[in-house]
């Protein structure tokens, strides 16, 4: 019998069975250990409550046909965790102890993970904090790390259908030289203002520009962004915007499907030139956009005028989604089974 309403899931959040919790003091990593407990004791003088030092990762485990369970370029997420961990002074969760983690937590869960078909995934959320109690402002001697998971639906209510966003001027997510191309959630902080703003005025998300002209654009919310005109895949190049696993995946992808790639500053006024523009991310996976609104300027860009995407941007998403279900070959090394 199934336990959830698997095909009516939304992206949130929804209990099971366990997660799994590592301390790290005195300089090291203590073993994982599995919890039942959705809650976490936490001081109350702990740097990831005061100063912000906390990073997390999301990523996500797919049912195939053959009732195989896969992870997505898990190692990237890892990597990438190394690197936020670095970008606000934490302990490192070296990359075997992140593998050991999720392959654990999406195993003990196995009946959370949506079945194939279900247009449902697993999502892993692995999450990092300074835990020690510090005044001052300074770097934690102690971090916790944990892993839950969570079965979701698409991140935009409509799935693969175009969404409407917004061109945000007067907030800033990410500082160049800043935390931008990390993942904590300061920079989610700073972005609640533009994201609540952008859907009580009917988008789904808003665009942000880089902070320090407002010339280029940025990235999308929770999203990257990417943009096609000419047979070329263009993404933005940005020292404020977060490495997208997919976006990597997305330029590969393109380059063997015969697509040009491009990763370079986009000008705002370069969005009357593309032909398609879209999302991108483990949540949003490939999001057409149907309009971009500036309402500043008084444009409207518009794409998908007959509802559907454009012929580039669902070729890139067959091809994704195909390898991450297991019915494509996996030709990149991207998947690993877990077992
Ligand atoms: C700010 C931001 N940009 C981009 C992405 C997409 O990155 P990825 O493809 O690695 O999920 C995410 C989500 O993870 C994000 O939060």
């Amino acid at each position: 019998m199934d336990i959830l309403d698997w095909k009516n899931l939304p992206f949130g959040y929804l209990k099971t069975d366990y997660n799994i919790r590592s301390e790290y003091k005195d300089g090291k990593w203590g073993d994982l250990e599995v919890s039942t407990s959705e809650y976490i004791d936490i001081h109350i003088a702990a740097t990831g409550l005061h100063y912000g030092q906390e990073a997390f990762e999301g990523l996500k485990a797919y049912m195939g046909k053959d009732g195989k369970i896969r992870l997505f370029r898990w190692d990237e997420n890892a990597k990438r965790l190394i690197l936020s961990a670095d970008g606000i002074k934490m302990a490192r969760v070296p990359i075997e102890m992140f593998r050991e983690s999720i392959f654990q937590v999406v195993k003990l869960n196995k009946r959370f993970v949506p079945p194939y078909g279900s247009g449902a995934t697993l999502y892993i959320r692995p999450l990092l904090y300074g835990s020690g109690a510090e005044v001052g402002v300074k770097p934690s001697a102690e971090y916790t790390f944990i892993v839950f998971v969570t079965p979701v639906g698409p991140y935009f209510k409509n799935g693969f259908k175009p969404v409407n966003v917004v061109i945000c001027r007067d907030v800033d997510r990410a500082a160049p030289k800043g935390t931008g191309i990390y993942k904590v959630g300061g920079n989610y902080a700073a972005s609640l203002r533009a994201d609540v703003a952008a859907k009580e005025n009917g988008y789904v998300t808003s665009i942000f520009l880089d902070a320090k002209e407002k010339k280029y654009i940025d990235e999308c919310g929770p999203a990257n962004f990417f943009g096609i005109k000419d047979n070329t895949y263009i993404t933005p190049k940005s020292e404020s915007i977060l490495n997208s696993i997919t976006n990597m995946s997305l330029i590969e992808l393109a380059k063997s499907l015969g697509i040009k790639t491009e990763r370079r500053q986009v000008p705002v006024e370069e969005l009357s030139e593309f032909t398609e523009t879209g999302e991108c991310g483990t949540a949003a996976v490939i999001t057409p956009i149907g309009k971009i609104v500036d309402p500043d300027k008084n444009i409207i860009y518009e794409y998908c005028k007959d509802g559907n995407a454009g012929p580039v941007t669902q070729k890139l998403y067959n091809r994704l989604v195909a390898i991450q279900m297991g019915d494509a070959p996996d030709e990149f090394g991207w998947m690993t089974v877990v077992e």
